[in-house]
């Protein structure tokens, strides 16, 4: 561990009192300054300290500034409602500041939970003008709905067994948990039975919203496969937020309605969308969120003394382990999507393709090969993780998804990297991404070749990210480990 003189030590903690008079217990301070004690030693000169403690206030603010009253939105204007996965996400920021509030982001979202099982992926709690399509495209200007119909990379459970090992105040904790434990079990199922009806042991995803990597090149094909309906004609808000070079395009769009409205026609009714969705891909990136989700609910089951049900959720792992091999391509060294529609994996090598890392799905021989295309990638780029291949002749490193860099993504991926072993690895991640954040702000993604900021500004799940990792050192669970 990193020694601290004692008049480092002073000023930091005063510092932090300044900075953050939230903040006012010496276990908090002593914790926060171990955890840079750890990222001062290891990656960085001693001298960064004063960023990390600026990036952290930062950091509180945009949670603050985007808070909306116990849920808080992605970013200004771009993303006015509540999102799935940035909540979850979001919450372990919250959880460095105020625990109580942690709780609440995840509360407000199921408070939303369908009474199917389905979590949405937006939570439309209040009317916004900036944000197309709103709930009055996903129901109708006479009935506009609460919420969308469809979901998200379900990380709620990973942020749950997170909060509840961590928390401070046990007793909230364990209340808290008992609240949102039945809840999380009622998504799982749905997930089980709504998206894997087959019982292939991996579950599909209809939309590209739902993989929360909207534009990824891993759905260029499938995605291209949909034939665009006549749709109401309609007019984009997100290219009045952000550069039309970064977002995707209109052809995608005009899919991405398509699909929406085919599925509105059916009510969202989720036992019909999987046989009648012309887009459907077993997602890695949803795959292996609810492989690691499943695996921190059987852990929780257990916790509460749910023996039942852990046997239920052990039985999906289990299946969904021995399906997991089919997306591997060894060749490529690395995990990929695949089309459900054609049976083909994916041609594409995106860094969804790291994920069984974090998932901890993927073998010793596996984890191997994907730390090795990895430092491949690292090497064609100033900043990692790049979102898309960088050796790609399509990459492009400032559109969404196809090339750019994604803190929540690197956050898995040095989670998984750490737990197989590859702690170097996981350091120059660290490292890359300290970079772009003390240099470029804290922003909805970064280029991977000049570091340049990019996407929605003042972005809430980049914030937690950092507020995550920065004060308290979050890694992985190693009791997670299969
Ligand atoms: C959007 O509107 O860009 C969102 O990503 C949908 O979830």
């Amino acid at each position: 561990m990193f020694a601290w003189d004692s008049d480092w030590f002073f000023f930091f903690c005063k510092q932090t009192l300044v900075c953050m008079n939230a903040w006012s217990r010496l276990e908090e301070i002593l914790m926060i300054v171990c955890s840079f004690g750890h990222v001062c030693c290891t990656c960085r000169p001693k001298g960064d300290v004063y960023k990390s403690l600026q990036l952290l206030e930062v950091s509180k603010q945009i949670l603050i500034e985007n808070d909306r009253g116990g849920y808080t939105i992605p970013a200004k204007g771009l993303y006015p409602y509540q999102w799935n996965w940035d909540s979850a996400l979001v919450a372990l920021g919250w959880a460095t500041l105020d625990e109580g509030r942690a709780w609440q982001e995840l509360e407000k979202l199921f408070s939303a939970q369908w009474e199917d099982g389905l979590v949405p992926h937006i939570v439309f709690h209040q009317p916004s003008p900036t944000y197309f399509p709103g709930p009055e495209i996903w129901g109708s200007v006479e009935q506009p709905m609460g919420s969308t119909g469809i979901t998200q990379p379900p990380v709620a459970a990973i942020t749950v067994r997170k909060l509840y090992e961590t928390a401070l105040n046990k007793e909230l904790a364990l209340q808290k948990l008992k609240e949102l434990f039945p809840k999380l079990l009622a998504w799982h199922r749905w997930f089980q039975s709504a998206r894997d009806p087959e019982n292939t042991g991996l579950v599909a995803t209809l939309h590209p919203w739902e993989s929360g990597m909207d534009n990824s090149p891993a759905w260029d094909e499938a995605l291209y496969n949909v034939p665009v309906d006549q749709i109401p004609p309609y007019v984009r808000k997100d290219l009045g937020h952000v550069d039309s070079a970064m977002r995707p395009k209109q052809e995608e769009y005009d899919r991405y309605l398509t699909l929406l409205y085919r599925f509105r026609a059916v009510n969202y009714d989720c036992n019909q969308l999987y046989f009648l969705s012309p887009f459907r891909v077993t997602d890695l990136c949803t795959n292996s969120v609810l492989y690691r989700a499943n695996l921190d609910l059987r852990w929780l089951a257990n916790e509460l003394g749910q023996d039942q049900i852990a046997e239920e959720v052990d039985g999906w792992i289990k299946k969904a382990r021995i399906a997991f091999d089919s997306l591997y391509d060894e060749e490529a060294g690395l995990y990929k999507s695949k089309d459900q529609l054609t049976g083909e994996l994916v041609t594409a090598k995106t860094s969804a393709g790291f994920l069984p890392l974090f998932a901890r799905v993927a073998s010793a021989s596996q984890a191997a090969d994907l730390a090795a295309t990895l430092e491949r990638w690292l090497k064609r780029v100033k900043h990692g993780i790049p979102s898309y291949d960088p050796e790609s002749s399509n990459f492009e490193p400032l559109r969404y998804w196809r090339g750019p860099v994604w803190v929540i993504i690197n956050w898995m991926i040095t989670d998984g990297l750490r737990a197989y072993g590859y702690e170097d690895l996981a350091l120059r991640v660290e490292a890359d991404t300290y970079e772009l954040l003390v240099s470029h702000g804290i922003n909805e993604y970064y280029d991977p070749v000049t570091g340049a900021a990019a996407g929605g500004k003042l972005f809430s799940w980049t914030a937690a990210m950092c507020l995550a990792w920065l004060s308290k050192g979050d890694g992985a669970h190693p009791a997670a480990a299969h």
